[in-house]
């Protein structure tokens, strides 16, 4: 289970979210995408505040957490009927 990284954000500043899980910290774009199919996802800081941001990259509210990652899946319990 991959958890939200929490970071400072600066109401204004403009920020490049990881879409594809290879850069250094998970959240934050250093480029490491280049030469797959992945590019980051830029927004706008709305407010000086520390955010929880996506590391499963599964969020429905990219790039901010919204607990995806803390839900459990679906158990495959199937073989009990064998
Ligand atoms: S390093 Fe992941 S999108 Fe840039």
């Amino acid at each position: 289970m991959k958890h939200p990284v929490k970071v400072y954000l600066d109401k204004g500043k403009t920020y490049h979210f990881c879409t594809c899980g290879k850069s250094a910290d998970g959240v934050l774009c250093d480029g490491s995408h280049k030469g797959s199919v992945f590019s980051p996802k830029e927004f706008i800081a709305t407010r000086n505040a520390e955010a929880l941001l996506c590391l499963c990259k599964k969020s429905t509210c990219i790039p901010y957490c919204d607990g995806t990652h803390a839900r459990r899946q679906k158990l495959d319990l199937n073989f009990l009927l064998d």
